[in-house]
């Protein structure tokens, strides 16, 4: 049976744990959804693994319409999340003709970085019916803020903000949060706070479902491997058993481990 939003709120209400790995193209959508992971995200990331630069701000939405159409063509029945690429989103009406241009390009949610400025863009999107997950913590369309790609929310008064703005995007209509490079603590609180689905990557083990780069979970992302990531190709030895190894493990929550997590 095809995964929906609702799906996700079934595996939260249960204290179920699901899967979320990027694909950008249907032959990775098809093994993807077919190793039994629960949500395929088509990322941003693709402006790194698949285009080779060094940062995701040259994606553009032609880059996102194109690769969504390819993962929609492949996918059996995994929720489809694509992400809205920088200033894809920074004015209202580039919001809603450019989230629109991804659902028709077969995503079933869309997905934005940021804090509070996104409340009133998120509740027009949620009105018009367009489902929306929040990206908060390390949202890496922020790179040039951030200076480097560093863990947020390690002191008190970041945390508390970012709990804060959980909430707020939360009751403007988001229906998941994902959080990237929290401690795993913070994004436990998050989780247990708010209704909505809470995702991590580089958030603990506490978080309702995880996410990976297909290519850093495959070991092949050229370069250091930040911290949180697994390779499950390594000890399985072929990319359909790593697929269904990093669904089984985020399942039975043997993934991530203590040596994934950050600390406050
Ligand atoms: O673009 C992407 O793949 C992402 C994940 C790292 C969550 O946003």
């Amino acid at each position: 049976m095809a995964v929906t939003i609702n799906t996700l709120r079934d595996y939260k209400r249960n204290g179920e744990a699901f899967s979320v790995l990027t694909a950008y193209d249907a032959t990775f959508a098809q093994a993807v959804s077919e190793a039994g992971v629960d949500a395929i995200l088509v990322g941003d990331s693709l402006g790194m693994v698949l285009q080779g630069n060094d940062s995701t701000l040259p994606v553009t939405m032609d880059d996102m319409c194109y690769h969504t159409r390819a993962v929609a063509r492949g996918n059996k029945g995994a929720l489809i999340m694509a992400d809205m690429p920088f200033m894809s989103y920074g004015t209202l009406p580039d919001a809603l003709s450019n989230a629109a241009a991804l659902m028709r390009a077969g995503a079933h949610m869309i997905k934005l970085e940021g804090t509070d400025w996104m409340e009133g863009t998120i509740h027009a999107l949620s009105e018009r019916g367009i489902p929306v997950c929040a990206h908060l913590g390390l949202t890496p369309q922020f790179v040039n803020k951030f200076g480097g790609y560093k863990v947020q929310g390690r002191d008190e008064k970041h945390a508390e903000l970012m709990l804060e703005h959980a909430c707020q995007l939360e009751a403007a209509g988001a229906d998941v949060i994902l959080l990237e490079c929290v401690p795993a603590e913070l994004a436990a609180r998050i989780t247990r706070t708010v209704r909505a689905p809470v995702i991590g990557i580089g958030a603990g083990a506490a978080t309702d479902g995880q996410v990976l780069v297909m290519h850093d979970m495959l070991g092949i992302t050229p370069g250091r491997r930040p911290r949180f990531v697994k390779d499950f190709l390594k000890e399985t030895g072929t990319i359909q058993t790593a697929f269904a190894a990093y669904a089984e493990a985020v399942r039975t929550r043997q993934f991530p481990g203590e040596e994934h997590t950050f600390k406050a």
